[in-house]
C-alpha cells in the first residue's frame, strides 16, 4: 500500500519539479510527468511479461496462458467478463423451469405424476449441459429411450451394489447388461456428434474438451465418453428426487408454501426484471426446506464407498483394518436421533431458527465431502432454488385425490440413487399470480 501511495504521488511530484526547476506550465508539466510515469510502467510491465512468459521458475506448469502473465485474467473470468459459465447455466435452467411450469399448467388442476415430470425436467437440463441438446422429455411428455435403458440398468446396479464385484460382470453379460451397453454406446455417439459442432454458448462438454486439449490428452475421447455418462447419471435423478420429495412436503404442509411466499416474493419483485436465482440464493426458509429434504431423503441413500488406508482407521474407538470398503449411509445418518432431534419429522426451521434441533451439524453432508465430493452441488442447488421459487409463486400444490404419499415414501427403492415410485400431485394456478 505505501508503494501504491508513493507511486500515485509521483505524477504530481514530478509535475511540481518540472514547474519549479524547468519552468513548465501546469498543463505541460502534468502531461510530461504522466508520460514519464507511463513509460516507466510500460517498461516495467513489458519486462515482467517477458520474464513470466519465458523465464519464470513456475513457467513449465500447464495452465491457461493469460494466467501465466497476470492474475488479472483470473479476476476477469471470476467477474464473468469472459463468459464465465454460471450466468449461462442460470439462463438455461430458468428456460427449462418455464417449460416445466407451462407443462404443469396444461394439466389445469388435474393430477400429474410429479416424480416423472421432475425427472423429465432434470434429464432435459443435463442433456443440454452434457451434449448441448435436450432429451426433449418435457416436450414429448415421455421418457427418452436412452433414459429408459439407463433406468433399467440403474435398478440392476442397485440390486447388485452389495456385491459390487458382480457389477462389471453384469455389464458385459448378454441379457442383463444389454441396456447398460446400449446407454454407454448412445452417450458415446452423442459426445462424438457434439464434438463436430461447437455450440455458440459453451456447455459442460466444451470445458471438458478444453481441459483435455490443454493437457494434450490423447485418451480424451475415452474420458469424455465416461464423463458424459457420469454427468447424466449423477446430475439428473438426484435433482428430481429432491424436487419431488420437497413438493410432497409442500403438498401436505401448506404452511411452508406460505412461509416461502412471504420470504421469496419481496426478493423476486425486481421491478419487471426477469427472475434471477441470485436474488433468492440466501433465502433462509428456501434453503432450509432444501436441506431438510436432503436430510430426510438423500438422493444417494447408501452413500459412496471409500477404501480404508493401509494402516487402517479407528472409527468411534473401533479399529477398521486397511483395504476395507466402508461407507457412511446418508439416509441412516439423516434419520439418526444422535444427530437430529425428532429426526423423522420435516422441520426446516432446524436449519436456521431452531438450531437446537440439530445435534451434529457436520453429520449433514448429502453431497458428500472431500476431493471426490459432488462437483455439481452448486448447479443442483441453482436448479432446485429456481424451480421451487417459480413453482410456488405460480401454483398451489396438494396431494391428488386417492394419493397419500404412502407408496411413494414406502416403496421407492435404493438403486444407488433412489428409484422413485409415482407421486400424484395437483398443481393449481393461483388466481392472484
Ligand atoms: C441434489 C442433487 C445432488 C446430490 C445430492 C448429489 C450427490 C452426490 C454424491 C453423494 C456424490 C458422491 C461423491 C463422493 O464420492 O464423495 C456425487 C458425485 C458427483 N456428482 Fe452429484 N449430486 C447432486 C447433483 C449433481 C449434479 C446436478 C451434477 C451435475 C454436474 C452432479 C455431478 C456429480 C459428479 C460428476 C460426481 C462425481 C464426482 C467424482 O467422482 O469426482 N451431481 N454427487
Amino acid at each position: 500500500m505505501p508503494y501504491l501511495q508513493l507511486f500515485a504521488a509521483s505524477i504530481p511530484l514530478s509535475a511540481l519539479i518540472l514547474i519549479r526547476f524547468m519552468h513548465f506550465n501546469y498543463g505541460q508539466a502534468l502531461l510530461q510527468a504522466a508520460g514519464i510515469v507511463g513509460s516507466f510502467l510500460a517498461g516495467l510491465w513489458t519486462s515482467m511479461i517477458i520474464y513470466r512468459a519465458f523465464f519464470h521458475h513456475l513457467n513449465k506448469f500447464p495452465g491457461p496462458w493469460p494466467l501465466k502473465l497476470t492474475k488479472f485474467s483470473q479476476l476477469i473470468s471470476l467477474w464473468g467478463l469472459d463468459g464465465f459459465p454460471l450466468g449461462d447455466y442460470e439462463a438455461r435452467i430458468t428456460n427449462y423451469t418455464h417449460e416445466l411450469l407451462e407443462k404443469i399448467s396444461t394439466f389445469s388442476g388435474k393430477p400429474m405424476n410429479a416424480s416423472a415430470w421432475f425427472n423429465y425436467f432434470s434429464f432435459d437440463v443435463m442433456g443440454d449441459f452434457a451434449f448441448g441438446k435436450s432429451f426433449n422429455m418435457l416436450k414429448t411428455g415421455r421418457m427418452h429411450f436412452a433414459i429408459q435403458w439407463l433406468e433399467s440398468s440403474m435398478i440392476l446396479l442397485g440390486l447388485f451394489s452389495p456385491i459390487s464385484w458382480a457389477i462389471p460382470i453384469g455389464a458385459i453379460a448378454p441379457i442383463v447388461g444389454r441396456n447398460f451397453r446400449r446407454f454407454i454406446h448412445w452417450c458415446a455417439e452423442q459426445v462424438d456428434e457434439r464434438r463436430l459442432s461447437e455450440p455458440k454458448v459453451p456447455d459442460v462438454t466444451s470445458w471438458l474438451l478444453k481441459a483435455a486439449e490443454d493437457r494434450g490428452d490423447r485418451e480424451a475421447t475415452k474420458w469424455l465418453h465416461g464423463d458424459s455418462r457420469l454427468l447424466i447419471v449423477a446430475g439428473s435423478d438426484t435433482v428430481a428426487i429432491v424436487l419431488t420429495h420437497l413438493s410432497y412436503y409442500l403438498a401436505i404442509n401448506p404452511t411452508h408454501v406460505h412461509k416461502l411466499r412471504e420470504e421469496l416474493e419481496p426478493l423476486m419483485r425486481r421491478g419487471g426484471q426477469p427472475f434471477s436465482v441470485r436474488d433468492v440464493q440466501n433465502a433462509k426458509h428456501l434453503n432450509a426446506v432444501i436441506n431438510e429434504t436432503l436430510r430426510m431423503h438423500p438422493p444417494v441413500p447408501s452413500g459412496v464407498f471409500r477404501t480404508t488406508p493401509k494402516q487402517g482407521i479407528i472409527v468411534d474407538g473401533v479399529f477398521v483394518p486397511g483395504g476395507a470398503n466402508v461407507t457412511v449411509p446418508f439416509y441412516v445418518i439423516g434419520r439418526s436421533g444422535e444427530c437430529f432431534v425428532r429426526p423423522n419429522e420435516f422441520i426446516p426451521e432446524r436449519w436456521y431458527s431452531q438450531p437446537e434441533l440439530v445435534k451434529e451439524k457436520d453429520a449433514h453432508a448429502p453431497f458428500s465431502l472431500g476431493p471426490y465430493g459432488c462437483i455439481g452441488k452448486q448447479l443442483a442447488l441453482m436448479e432446485i432454488r429456481t424451480v421451487v421459487s417459480l413453482l410456488i409463486s405460480r401454483f398451489d400444490v396438494k396431494l391428488a385425490p386417492g394419493e397419500d404419499g404412502g407408496k411413494f415414501l414406502g416403496n421407492s427403492r435404493d438403486a444407488f440413487t433412489l428409484r422413485m415410485e409415482n407421486l400424484n400431485l395437483v398443481f393449481e394456478e393461483r388466481k392472484a399470480a
